[in-house]
């Protein structure tokens, strides 16, 4: 049986105003009337699976919850961590829960912060995945690269095998600019998008290879964990002490048992004001507005109020996102710097 796990921990700074430390990207509506975790969720409409698991930060504990119940969302439980420790770490600690019940389901690892408007192909792709997963691989999905962004895990297609997928010849985590053009130029390279498919134990005997220390925290926090309703607590002191890793680093540059099932599915990662823009419905000048909006001689810009009206007059790529506290106004092509922003507050402070 598929066992999903949500991993929805992350803080996704660079869409900060909206995007907050006690509020982020994950739980907020930002390109459908449901919040992004609801959707990650609702899309699995069409794949037979078990109610999933979702592990987050504690202090987002009721925020999970409440979004869940809202849709009448199933769930397996909820595992709180005391602090971000990246997704290795989650990963595991969800794994060893899964096989706490006495299975080895294959776990169908999401990200709770994607965009995906092509479900049915989502749909189809998970399915494929999930017969390689059930023979002992390590599934990623591969999505066609449009641009050499550094902020994605590169993919070299191998061998092709029977059915929709290839062996992972190379896993290169976030590489720099000059080889991130290089695979994209080089044409066999797809991006990986951070979802992945496979059995728990596999998992499991693969980080024990590759980073015995995480897979120990974890055990121990796992072990004393405290149950709370539907929260599992996990032990602060034995978390603490792991060591901070994603899963890429940690397990999918290095494994062997990789394989990669080609994603065509619309899929977008939202990482950024521009790329929500370009998801985004525009009016006839390219303009994506939100709230209340008055434009005069605008185009190809994003526009979102929450409170106050924004009236722009004569400009051309533009993000101006207001809220109550904050007002961000950034140039589209500068948006990947709108964390700096966040890293000077976060100083201030
Ligand atoms: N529970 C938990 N704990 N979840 C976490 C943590 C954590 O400490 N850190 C991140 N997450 C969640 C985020 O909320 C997000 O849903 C997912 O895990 C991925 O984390 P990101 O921090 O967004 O990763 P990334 O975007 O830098 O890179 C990953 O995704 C790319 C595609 O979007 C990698 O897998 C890349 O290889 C991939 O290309
Ligand atoms: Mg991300």
């Amino acid at each position: 049986m598929l066992l999903p796990v949500v991993m929805a921990g992350g803080s996704g700074t660079r869409l900060w105003p909206l995007s907050r430390t006690l509020y982020p990207k994950q739980f907020l509506s930002l390109n459908s009337s449901l919040t992004m975790l609801q959707e990650t969720l609702h899309r699995l409409g069409e794949v037979e699976h078990c109610p999933a698991l979702i592990i987050c930060n504690e202090s987002h504990r009721f925020i999970v919850a409440e979004q869940l119940r809202k849709e009448g969302l199933a769930h397996s439980g909820i595992l709180l961590e005391p602090t971000g420790r990246n997704t290795a770490p989650a990963v595991a600690l969800a794994a060893l829960q899964a096989i706490k019940t006495g299975d080895d389901p294959v776990l169908l690892v999401l990200a709770a912060d994607h965009e995906i408007q092509d479900e049915a192909s989502f749909t189809r792709a998970v399915l494929e995945a999930q017969k390689f997963a059930e023979s002992g691989k390590l599934v990623t999905f591969g999505i066609v690269p449009s641009a050499p962004e550094t902020g994605y895990g590169y993919i070299k297609a191998g061998e092709k095998l029977d059915g929709e997928g290839f062996k992972v010849a190379a896993f290169v985590e976030k590489p720099e600019i000059t080889l991130a053009t290089k695979y994209v130029q080089d044409g066999g390279y797809l991006w990986n998008s951070g979802m992945f498919m496979f059995k728990a134990s596999v998992f499991l005997d693969e980080l024990k290879k590759f980073r015995p220390d995480i897979l120990c925290a974890c055990q121990r926090s796992l072990e004393n964990a405290r149950p709370d309703l539907d929260f599992i607590r996990l032990d602060d002191e034995a978390f603490y002490c792991c060591p901070e890793e994603s899963i890429d680093y940690a397990v999918m540059e290095k494994t062997e048992q990789a394989v990669v099932v080609p994603l065509d599915a619309k899929w977008s990662d939202v990482g950024s004001w521009s790329a929500l823009w370009e998801i985004s419905q525009k009016d006839d000048n390219g303009n994506a507005i939100r709230g209340d909006v008055l434009l005069e001689d605008a185009s190809d810009s994003y526009l979102y109020s929450q409170h106050r009206l924004i009236g722009a007059v004569g400009v051309k790529d533009l993000v101006v996102v207001e809220t109550k506290d904050a007002v961000l106004v950034a140039h589209k092509d500068k948006v990947q710097q709108v964390k700096n922003i966040v890293l000077q507050l976060k100083k201030a402070k």
